[in-house]
């Protein structure tokens, strides 16, 4: 992972109010639960007393967790407040915290701080300037056996599409790939492809070629994308680490073809099975890729269409080496 980070790690709905659960996520096993007035925590799904998973405790009235097996209770700053057994008027020693994480809930998605709390300032990371209200999503979710680095790039590789996707996204056997040209602004890598049939024409440079305004892919620090494929239509796609081999992509289909609510969430729900078809595709060979977590110097062949995944890996590294992360 890389240390100090928002990372988006799974779709609010999972959590209704008064209600808590364990899920692995960021190489760690966390709980996170929802007061029923809505406040949000998320600790280390591990009592300290004797090393039962939290997650099959229960959330009390006062907002504290349960240990079911002698009653310890957590807050959401990990704190133990409570040792029944020593009777509860005894003071309980800071020894017995467990470990807690900055939690935030934005936009329908659980957001954990991977990093130090107190750097857990500012905002998520989203496309706000791509996403709002006006449109509606349908989101599904997919299990990739590999490291989360590897399904970043696939969605950064305009190499592939004639390939991978030549009977749906890249029909037409556009297997000549100009560029691309790559540019990154802040947090952010944006890049799009300029594909053509081949007919002995020269691939152009990436300084020659332009990022297309209406078709576009973006990629935000540290596991977001969209495809701007309209003004209309976006595909979103956060890549939730669960360890250092196995991500969970969260597709969302995000539209607004018609001016009726009702009638575009229809639209999005079954877009959204559309894209999971492409998704799929990706998958299968996604997956095969060895090692599984990818690195600047790596010993891989690189061409010049990889120039978006050069980015992606060096602005990582660097990233990585400022917050002294893993990756
Ligand atoms: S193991 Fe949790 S209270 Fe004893
Ligand atoms: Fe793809």
């Amino acid at each position: 992972m890389i240390e100090n980070q928002w990372y988006a790690i799974a779709p609010e709905k999972i959590v209704p109010p008064g209600k808590m659960t364990g899920l692995k996520r960021l190489g760690k096993e966390l709980l996170i639960f929802q007061t029923t007035d809505k406040q949000w925590g998320c600790i280390e799904d591990l009592c300290s007393h004797r090393g039962v998973r939290l997650s099959v405790g229960k959330l009390k009235d006062d907002g504290c967790v349960e240990c079911p097996f002698h009653g310890l209770r957590f807050d959401a700053s990990g704190t133990c407040t409570r040792i029944p057994a020593n009777g509860i008027n005894a003071p309980v020693d800071d020894r017995y915290r467990v470990r807690s994480y900055a939690i935030r809930v934005q936009y329908g998605i659980i957001y954990v701080f991977y990093g130090d709390k107190e750097k857990a300032v500012g905002e998520v990371p989203f496309f706000t300037d791509f996403l709002d209200e006006s449109f509606v999503y349908s989101e599904i979710a997919d299990t990739w056996e590999t490291h989360y680095s590897r399904a970043i790039e696939n969605q950064l590789d305009v190499v592939h599409l004639p390939f991978v996707h030549h009977n749906t996204i890249g029909r037409g056997n556009k297997t000549l790939v100009h560029g691309p040209k790559t540019v990154v602004i802040e947090d952010t890598i944006i890049t799009s492809a300029d594909n053509e049939v081949d007919q002995g024409q020269k691939q152009r440079k990436p300084q020659e070629c332009e990022i297309n305004p209406d078709l576009q892919l973006r990629f935000k620090y540290p596991n977001l994308w969209i495809n701007i494929i309209a003004k209309k239509v976006k595909v979103f796609v956060y890549f939730a680490p669960v360890d250092d081999e196995q991500v969970i992509l969260y597709l969302r289909f995000y539209h607004k073809v018609t001016p009726f609510k009702m009638i575009n969430r229809l639209i999005a729900y079954f877009g959204k099975y559309a894209n999971l078809v492409i998704e799929r595709q990706d998958k299968r060979v996604v997956v095969t890729q060895r090692p599984k977590r990818t690195q600047l110097r790596m010993g891989e062949k690189l061409i010049q269409g990889d120039q978006p995944i050069v980015v992606y890996r060096k602005l990582r590294e660097e990233l990585i080496a400022a917050s002294k992360g893993n990756g």
